[in-house]
């Protein structure tokens, strides 16, 4: 075959694809999607409450705290993102149901699960850790996160599909000096998302993650607010700077949209280029 006709047949294909043809300048709207995100009345959760509202879903905002639910919410709104806010410990399991069982009640299914919550009580040597400290940090941060996922499966695939996006970490690569468990809690995300993938294909859903670098939120002041650490960070750091919550958001509407379409079982990494591998 000679180079014009190879070509011409190329593009041939690629018009009867059917795939290629359903695309258009709209998959990365998300209208008529409804968006669960835990932990998201601050930080890089309520950036992705915004990022999927942004793009038409219906969010629903969660934190333990009502003032913070009441404030997340009057913010969206009046960012014109339809919302619906409760209340949610994701380490309860009441909690859990009522965040689903208002979702569907107030607005019809679920398309989207962000499963952003994360907690860490442990600062020191990882030998100084008990067993208090790991029931706690793998409670939240991995058990409920599959606890969640396990819950708006069903309501997924009775609307045909749906996307479900863990928040690790780049700790969950390197584990950070001090954090240990922490770190140990969002390697193990890595492979949640990589067990449930295959799995969760079958009903048309797929499942990601996002390892933020290091980010400027209320969680991370410890690190960001002082230089010593800072400066050690940049050194590993090809944009020497701190990312914005918004620059998390983004990347986790686009593994809920259609542009999307053929990614599972990845984690995207979102750092300012820290190498990450395991
Ligand atoms: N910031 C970073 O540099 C960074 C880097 C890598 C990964 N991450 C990950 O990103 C995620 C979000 O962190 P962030 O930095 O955005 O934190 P943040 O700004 O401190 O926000 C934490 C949010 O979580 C809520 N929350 C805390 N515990 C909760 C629980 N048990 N159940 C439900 N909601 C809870 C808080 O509200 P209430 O107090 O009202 O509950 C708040 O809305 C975490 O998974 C974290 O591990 C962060």
């Amino acid at each position: 075959m000679n180079g014009r006709v190879m070509l011409r047949s190329v593009f041939g294909c690629l018009r009867t694809n059917p795939v290629s043809c359903q695309r258009n300048m709209s998959q990365s709207s998300l209208a008529g999607k409804i968006a669960i995100v835990t932990a998201s009345t601050d930080g890089i959760g309520l950036a992705a409450a915004q990022a999927l509202g942004k793009r038409g879903a219906h969010v629903v905002v969660s934190s333990r705290r009502q003032a913070n639910v009441d404030k997340a919410v009057a913010l969206l709104q009046s960012q014109s993102i339809t919302v619906t806010g409760t209340t949610c410990n994701v380490g309860k399991e009441e909690d859990r149901e009522k965040l689903v069982q208002l979702t569907l009640d107030q607005c019809g299914g679920i398309d989207i699960l962000v499963s952003n919550a994360a907690v860490n009580p442990f600062f020191g040597n990882i030998m100084d850790s008990t067993e208090g400290v790991w029931d706690k940090i793998l409670s939240v941060n991995v058990t409920s996160a599959f606890l969640m996922t396990k819950l708006v499966v069903p309501h997924m695939t009775k609307r045909g599909g749906g996307n479900v996006v863990f928040v690790s970490s780049v700790a969950g690569y390197q584990p950070m000096q001090a954090l240990g468990p922490y770190s140990v809690s969002k390697t193990a995300l890595l492979g949640l998302t990589r067990a449930l993938a295959p799995e969760l294909a079958q009903s048309n859903i797929r499942v990601n993650c996002v390892a933020p670098g290091v980010i400027k939120t209320k969680f991370s002041s410890a690190l960001t607010g002082s230089e010593d650490i800072m400066d050690e960070f940049k050194k590993h750091m090809s944009i020497k700077r701190v990312g914005e919550p918004e620059e998390i958001g983004g990347v986790i509407a686009f593994l809920c949209s259609e542009d999307a379409s053929y990614i599972t079982g990845e984690t995207i990494t979102v750092t300012g280029g820290i190498g990450c591998r395991l």
